[in-house]
């Protein structure tokens, strides 16, 4: 049997309070025209041109995609490939939330390998040529996408988000700058914080967690639990911008490298079929989701209760677990996170594509890392106790 892990990361990483003044000298030295794929609050924020700015200072011309809306399609790939081929870029730089690294992934790697995009999902195609250099930007902490070997884009014609990873998706260079997610509204900073929280901790518990990403999953746990919240209260804290920055990223390494579960494997079906954000659809899932692996993952699920309560130190770990799914839902209450039907979901419609939801969650691989192995079933009835799952019921520690 094999005994190894693989770990794989960026070339290079660059983080902390304006490591984007570094974007054009790393842009530099992989290209002479690069294709900036953003959106239009990007651009409104003079992010877009700022870059742009910085680019022409070193001598790198710029074209701009500018199409990305959130949940990547097919359609935006397209699209930035077609521009990309007829603007000669040679160089990729995403700069947005995931949705914009996700597109500028697929775009990267099909100017170089062509087809569609779909054929490299489970492996059917199997890029044999490196991308076309990408430099991620993050501007959400996050789905850590900067860091991971996958993207996560929309089939249009089945409404499926397909999740496709193989090492060539993952970004050269990836520039984690908190100062640009200081913008971030308060929506955008719970959604995207509760996906990094959803990271961190499928990591941490997923069937293929080894030392290398459990040391980061421990790391990304404590800072977002930390950190959240402040965040999300005061979106100037720079202090708590900054950590959530650095446990997104860390959480991204992560995952990557031991894969998310449940919660994603059942989170995408609602995102491509109700549009629900991703982080929010997670948020949605979680607590129920943990209390089903619970017993299956006492003594992990125990760590993180205790960041959420370091009084839980003198506990039993079952007794940590409790705390640790406790205060998960609490945090998506205190981050007014709604449940689906909350979210305004057609009960009818959502039970009529349950079991439809049911099968891609199982066919993307995920549920199969999961610490509990779900059946279809089981699936379907999670779905159904989260359409009106209740986040105020849980438990406050005895120990406060
Ligand atoms: N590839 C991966 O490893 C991976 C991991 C997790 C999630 N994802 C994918 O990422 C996508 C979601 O990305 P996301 O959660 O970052 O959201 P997003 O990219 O969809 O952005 C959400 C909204 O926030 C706005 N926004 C982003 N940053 C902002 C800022 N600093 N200031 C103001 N507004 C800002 C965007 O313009 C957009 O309107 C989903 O499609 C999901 O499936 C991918
Ligand atoms: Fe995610």
């Amino acid at each position: 049997m094999e005994n190894f892990s693989v770990f794989r990361t960026p070339q290079t990483i660059i983080y902390g309070r304006h490591a984007l003044n570094e974007a054009a000298k790393e842009s530099a030295s992989r290209g002479t025209k690069a294709l900036v794929i953003s959106d239009h609050v990007m651009e409104n924020l003079g992010y877009v041109s700022n870059i742009r700015n910085d680019l022409s200072k070193v001598g790198v011309e710029s074209a701009i995609y500018l199409g990305v809306k959130t949940e990547p399609t097919d359609i935006y790939v397209e699209e930035a490939l077609n521009l990309l081929k007829s603007e000669n870029c040679d160089v990729v730089i995403s700069l947005g939330g995931g949705s914009c690294i996700d597109t500028a992934k697929a775009v990267a790697v099909l100017a170089k390998n062509g087809g569609y995009i779909g054929d490299y999902m489970g492996g059917k195609t199997l890029a044999s040529q490196n991308s076309v250099p990408h430099i991620a930007i993050p501007t959400t902490a996050g789905t850590g996408s900067e860091a991971t070997d996958a993207t996560i884009i929309t089939n249009t014609k089945n409404d499926v988000k397909m999740m496709i990873k193989q090492p060539v998706f993952m970004p050269d260079v990836a520039i984690v700058d908190p100062m640009l997610t200081i913008s971030s509204p308060k929506s955008v900073t719970a959604a995207t914080g509760v996906d990094a929280l959803s990271h961190a901790i499928e990591a941490y518990i997923s069937r293929r967690a080894h030392p290398m990403t459990d040391k980061l999953a421990l790391s990304a746990m404590e800072l977002i639990v930390g950190n959240l919240l402040a965040a999300y209260e005061d979106g100037n804290n720079l202090e708590a911008r900054e950590a959530m920055s650095l446990g997104s990223l860390q959480a991204g390494m992560a995952f990557s490298n031991a894969s998310v579960c449940l919660v994603h494997g059942m989170s995408r079906p609602i995102g491509a079929l109700f549009h629900v954000p991703h982080g929010f659809s997670n948020a949605m899932l979680l607590p129920a989701v943990l209390e089903f692996s619970k017993a299956e993952c006492i003594d992990r699920l125990a760590d993180l209760g205790r960041y959420f309560d370091p009084q839980a130190e003198t506990v039993s770990n079952e007794e940590a677990a409790e705390i640790a799914v406790s205060s998960v839902k609490k945090l998506c209450l205190d981050l007014n996170i709604p449940n689906l039907k909350g979210w305004g979901i057609d009960q009818q419609r959502f039970e009529s594509v349950i079991s439809k939801m049911a099968e891609d969650a199982l066919a993307s691989g995920s549920p199969q890392n999961n610490p509990r192995i779900p059946s279809k079933e089981e699936i379907m009835k999670l779905y159904l106790s989260c359409y009106t799952y209740n986040f105020a019921n849980h438990r406050v520690s005895k120990l406060k």
